[in-house]
């Protein structure tokens, strides 16, 4: 098969008659409320997709998951030609079948593991992750020759084996989420913050391509680009956002060389010498994409109909009413923090909401941002996680600590909230045995996290593990004990 990308995480993949597409993200407006944009630009190659789409015979496209970046509806709804659009199952897949719904096309939702024929030249097997906030799903794409695993945004490091036999191996390898960007820590933490999780993520993309041993690795998936907001996050300076040649450093430093550093545009060629990687935008390439796209941010209204929001904060709190939460710090979403008024309170262990804030309070979770990022909120068709996407809120937390409940109530879409509360609170709490410095250790075999295993997980030089799937360390010696999240995974000594 050909395999050309063609942006952030678009791949097309052709055989004969037969052709898929991945992820096809170009529309102009970027993606969560004007904030994110590819990087390079692809927008003057989406026609060409589009064309490759009408002319083959058996055309389909797969979206890995609702996100902005991933499923683009300007693209979809532009295809002239029906076409087939393959999704994962996921637990709640509302959201994106409601989108896909609205438009002509069929769409064919695949389970876990399933593998699909697609024409007679091209087969997939999805790999999903479907647990808490996060629904994400790698795909391999097989030919019969070679194998092509993307694993884009899906942290599925813990399934990943040799066995499967992966020629081509591409994932996310820059960051992707508000933290610790959107948070008020002081700049030298922050920094101290970005790099610790620039290095779990580099680490993570490392091990996978260790485990995989593929002929080649392509990295995609981001970072995207952020016109309208601070140039730095462009440039993934002092942040998470981190363009390939950090990438490229730290993969030859731990002596990997096959890496593919592919243009929007390009074919992947085995034969290829393995290419440079892509700089980040100068200051001028941010300021020309700003000047050459329309920020759909700034078009918003001021308006905030407070009762709106309450009533949403309301029906998330009923669906969640029976589930017993304790010590949950209160979350206050505040547009005005000059007025003791201009803002609502959660309580999310009485399953509470009432008007106006107090900044005493010691242990809180706050969300400041202008009127109109909580109007979005008020509106039930708005997903909070794309609006937390944009990046136009600035947190403040005490305690510290990472807050799961309120990751889930914050990032939960309301048809699934329950369930997510709920998967996570009955994650398995099954034994495995590990091993470090002779010693053996029994710990709970899942993540209290997100539930990936960590049975294979990696253990440091300072006795902690480390979970595959996004880095918490649970220290060994200290009862399996996770500081960043004050969690635990229940560590103590195996007797031989
Ligand atoms: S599943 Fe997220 S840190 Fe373990």
């Amino acid at each position: 098969m050909r395999i050309f990308f063609y942006g952030h995480n678009c791949f097309l993949f052709k055989k004969g008659p037969t052709l898929l597409v991945i992820d096809p993200w170009f529309s102009k407006n970027g993606a969560f409320y004007g904030s994110w944009f590819q990087y390079p630009n692809n927008h003057y190659l989406k026609e060409k997709v589009i064309q490759e789409l009408v002319k083959h015979k058996n055309s389909y496209i797969f979206i890995s998951h609702e996100h902005q970046d991933h499923l683009d509806l300007d693209f979809i709804n532009s295809l002239v030609k029906k076409v087939k659009i393959i999704v994962p199952k996921y637990r709640d897949n509302l959201h994106m079948m409601s989108l896909l719904s609205s438009t002509k096309h069929e769409v064919i939702e695949l389970d876990n593991y399933s593998n699909y024929k697609i024409g007679n030249e091209l087969s997939m097997e999805l790999m999903i992750s479907d647990i808490g906030v996060d629904h994400d799903c790698a795909v391999i794409v097989d030919d019969g020759t070679t194998r092509f695993l993307n694993q884009n945004d899906c942290k599925i490091y813990d399934q990943l084996h040799k066995s499967l036999n992966i020629d081509v191996y591409s994932v996310q390898y820059s960051g992707a989420n508000w933290f610790p960007s959107c948070y008020e820590f002081e700049e030298e933490i922050k920094e101290k913050i970005s790099k610790e999780r620039v290095t779990i993520k580099l680490s993570s993309v490392l091990n996978g391509i260790r485990t995989l041993e593929p002929k080649a690795f392509i990295p995609a998936a981001g970072p995207a680009i952020f016109p309208f907001l601070e140039s730095n996050l462009s440039r993934g300076i002092g942040n998470i956002f981190v363009h390939q040649d950090t990438l490229d450093s730290y993969l030859k430093q731990n002596k990997f060389f096959k890496t593919y550093y592919l243009n929007p545009g390009e074919e992947y060629k085995e034969h290829d010498l393995f290419t440079s990687p892509i700089p980040p935008p100068s200051i001028k390439e941010i300021a020309d994409t700003r000047n050459s796209n329309y920020c759909i941010w700034d078009s918003l209204k001021q308006e905030l109909n407070i009762q709106k929001l309450i009533s949403q904060v309301k029906n998330r709190l009923v669906e969640i009413a029976d589930i017993k939460l304790t010590g949950i710090p209160s979350i206050q979403l505040i547009w005005d923090l000059d007025s003791k008024y201009e803002g609502i309170t959660i309580d999310l262990n009485r399953k509470s909401v009432s008007s106006g804030y107090d900044l005493n309070l010691n242990k809180y979770y706050r969300v400041c941002a202008d009127k109109k990022y909580f109007a979005l909120m008020s509106e039930p068709k708005n997903r909070w996680q794309d609006i937390s996407l944009s990046f136009r809120a600035k947190i403040k937390r005490e305690p510290k600590e990472f807050c799961n409940e309120i990751n889930l109530f914050l990032f939960s879409d309301i048809d699934n909230i329950r369930d997510s509360f709920l998967a996570t609170k009955n994650i398995s709490l099954e034994k495995c045995i590990v091993s470090f410095k002779g010693n053996d250790y029994e710990i709970n075999r899942y993540c209290p996290h997100q539930g990936a295993d960590l049975r294979f997980a990696e253990i440091n030089e300072d006795c902690k593990l480390i979970c595959p799937k996004h880095g918490w360390e649970f220290d060994i010696k200290n009862k399996g004990h996770c500081s960043k999240s004050n969690s635990s995974i229940e560590a103590r000594k195996y007797p031989k």
